[in-house]
């Protein structure tokens, strides 16, 4: 079935291929979002189950009320239809060890994620967008998270936050060091709670700086709020947590397949491979590397592909 949503799935094909899906099995969809690969994934299979997590209530709500259910109460919801079954989870997919137990699932067969956030999950968010400027630095996809962009810039020292720039916004060093004593300065006179006061910050520190790469505010800014997201919402150890839960939950044979979408996470991806290298193969080599890369047709249809890459492998 068809799930009706403005999102189009990036590397279906390649991701479904390199599941190598079989009957009688057990997956996980770390990542719903809209159900393109959990729907597929239903499709080709028999007498399967699939567990498909999604932290944004919004997108779990939608999902479950495309399918006919109208009042999803829960944050688990059982779906039989066919001979198979599936589990969908309104959970951080770092839960995936905790929930599977909870389901009494031990062992898994394969496991895909689609890593980020759709433009209107961005935008439905208080402080994700520098455009606009009254909202509040929050930048929690989860309110039960306890810390807001505003805390991390009213509240961390020089080097912690000179660290958020550099890990997750591949600032360098100078600029991350330019950036921070600017924030510090700032936080004397004003505490940051609305977003104009990090714009204010980011153009007085990046606009028209001679012999600096950044020429581009707007995407100084952007990179700037990625990072905040990113620290925020603890997004590199949810995707280390579930890489790690993912491969020792996998049956010998079982596949892992992952997309990514900045260089960051890229680089996670990539060094768990490095890690683990004596117990997986790596399914998705190319001339590039160790991840293929969406078709020139592909890009052209969604230009949001652009900058995906697909990470397969398979355990020994
Ligand atoms: C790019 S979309 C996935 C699209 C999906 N493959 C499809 O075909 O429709 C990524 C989804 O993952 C969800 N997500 C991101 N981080 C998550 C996390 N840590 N735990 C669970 N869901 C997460 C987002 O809310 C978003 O809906």
């Amino acid at each position: 079935m068809e799930i009706n949503t403005k999102h189009i799935p990036v590397l279906i094909n390649e991701t479904i291929d390199l599941l190598n899906l079989k009957d009688n099995s057990i997956y996980v969809d770390a990542t719903l979002g809209g159900g393109g690969y959990s729907q597929r994934i239903l499709a080709l299979c028999k007498n399967s189950k699939l567990i498909s997590f999604e932290i944004d209530q919004n997108a779990y709500k939608n999902y479950l009320n495309a399918l006919g259910n109208q009042n999803p109460s829960s944050d688990i919801t059982e779906i039989s239809k066919s001979s198979n079954t599936q589990y969908i989870v309104n959970k951080n997919f770092s839960e995936l060890e905790e929930m599977l137990s909870t389901l009494k699932i031990s062992k898994i067969d394969g496991l895909v994620a689609d890593l980020g956030w759709s433009t209107d999950q961005l935008s439905s968010v208080e402080g994700m967008s520098f455009e606009n400027e009254s909202d509040f630095l929050d930048m929690r996809f989860n309110k039960n998270l306890g810390v807001t962009a505003a805390d991390l810039l009213n509240a961390l020292g020089k080097s912690e936050l000179k660290k958020i720039f550099m890990k997750y916004g591949d600032f360098s060093d100078a600029e991350s060091s330019y950036l921070v004593n600017a924030i510090l300065e700032k936080r004397k006179r004003h505490i940051f709670d609305q977003v104009q006061y990090l714009n204010q910050v980011i153009e007085s520190t990046f606009a028209n700086a001679k012999g600096r790469s950044n020429k581009n505010i707007n995407q100084t800014k952007a990179r700037i709020y990625q990072s905040l997201r990113i620290a925020v919402n603890s997004e590199y150890d949810n995707l280390n947590e579930l890489l790690n839960a993912g491969f020792s939950l996998l049956n010998k044979s079982g596949r892992i397949v992952i997309v990514t979408f900045h260089s960051g996470e890229a680089k996670i991806v990539e060094e768990f491979i490095n890690q683990h290298k004596k117990e997986l193969d790596i399914l998705s080599k190319t001339n590039a590397g160790d991840y293929i890369t969406p078709t020139f047709e592909e890009i052209k249809n969604n230009n949001k592909s652009r900058s995906a890459k697909l990470w397969a492998i398979e355990k020994l």
